[in-house]
């Protein structure tokens, strides 16, 4: 591997904490106790601030428009710096288009000992990074870098939003049928990579899944009547889907219409589980009740780099994403249906 492994034992993927960054290593739950107490001061035009759960914050800079703000970083989940860079701004990019907005400025992130591996492989992450803020037309002001022997990569990202067109993961009604427009187990994936046992191809899809930005999604959502959605990222499709229906609402997650890399299935029934799987399945477990168990249950517990959007959609209004998603080349799966009860559940059927 071009990129050392760091003593753990599996390469650290995103890590989505509830307070817009992404820190490898702290689980659902864990910041919500570290900031506990603190006083956190407040503002009127703070309309998603720390405590709101939310992709990004957002502050009102007028009545009609606010200002979206995302950091996020984390160590390679790929061989390839080039492909590692895009991942990692495709990545930070994602909360910026969950929440219905567009990116304006971004910042570069980067830890690097240019002693341990050279100012190339850094070039070739930065290239990447560049070339998606390019495709998202972000851009890029500037940065900051430390030496660092582990090396880390992402972006912070400044965007825009109409304020009477934020789109928030939560406001998701009874009877909205709940997409997916990426599909899961990036983390047993990457494992896989890791351990050599993934066919090229496998890898090849994987990677230019994760590479790919998410604004395409973004802009369709925005355009159709979506009340909620959300990117899938470090909590895996169970933690985002909870943090969507929160104790307000239920869900039946259908387990055969979720899309899943090829490979996945194999690598679960294996065991191929990153340490993040097991972290969330412990957290979530209480809010899942499932007809169905093994791998393709699993699944829905595995961490998430650079996932897609989870938007839920009144259902009258499935035909019209299709035609749009249709247009634009874009796949998506209706996955679930959001139900008034049980509340705060999800089913898996
Ligand atoms: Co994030
Ligand atoms: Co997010």
């Amino acid at each position: 591997m071009i990129f050392e492994k760091t003593g753990d034992d599996d390469i650290k993927m995103t890590n989505h904490t509830r307070f817009g960054g992404c820190a490898a290593k702290i689980g659902p739950g864990d910041l919500s106790d570290v900031l506990c107490g603190l006083e956190i001061p407040e503002d009127e035009n703070v309309i998603c601030g720390i405590k709101g759960f939310e992709d990004a914050g957002i502050y009102k800079i007028n009545e009609n428009l606010a200002l979206v703000q995302t950091v996020d970083f984390f160590t390679p989940v790929v061989n390839d710096p080039y492909w590692f860079g895009q991942i990692a701004a495709a990545n930070a990019l994602s909360d910026i288009y969950a929440m219905g907005a567009r990116p304006l400025t971004a910042l570069n992130i980067v830890c690097f000992s240019v002693k341990k591996f050279g100012t190339q492989i850094l070039r070739e992450i930065l290239r990447g990074g560049i070339d998606k803020l390019k495709e998202s037309k972000t851009n890029l002001l500037g940065g900051h870098s430390v030496e660092d022997e582990e090396i880390k990569y992402g972006l912070s990202v400044t965007g825009l939003v109409r304020v009477d067109k934020i789109i928030r993961n939560e406001g998701a009604r009874s009877g909205d049928v709940l997409i997916i427009t990426k599909p899961i187990g990036t983390g047993i994936m990457i494992n896989g990579i890791k351990a050599g046992i993934i066919s090229k191809s496998s890898e090849g899809h994987l990677i230019k899944t994760m590479a790919t930005l998410n604004s395409c999604a973004s802009e369709i959502m925005v355009s159709v009547k979506t009340h909620a959605a959300t990117d899938v990222t470090g909590f895996g499709l169970a933690g985002h889907i909870k943090e969507m229906i929160k104790e307000n609402l239920g869900i039946i997650l259908y387990a055969n219409k979720i899309p899943h890399f090829h490979e996945v299935i194999d690598l679960a029934s294996s065991g191929f589980f990153p340490s993040g799987f097991y972290r969330n399945r412990d957290f979530y477990i209480p809010y899942v009740r499932s007809s169905i168990n093994g791998p393709i249950f699993d699944i829905i517990f595995d961490p998430q780099s650079s996932g897609g959007l989870l938007i839920a959609l009144q259902e009258d209004e499935v035909h019209l994403f299709k035609k749009k998603a249709y247009e634009k080349h874009m796949d998506f799966w209706v996955i679930g249906s959001f139900v008034e009860e049980p509340k705060g559940m999800i089913l898996v059927e």
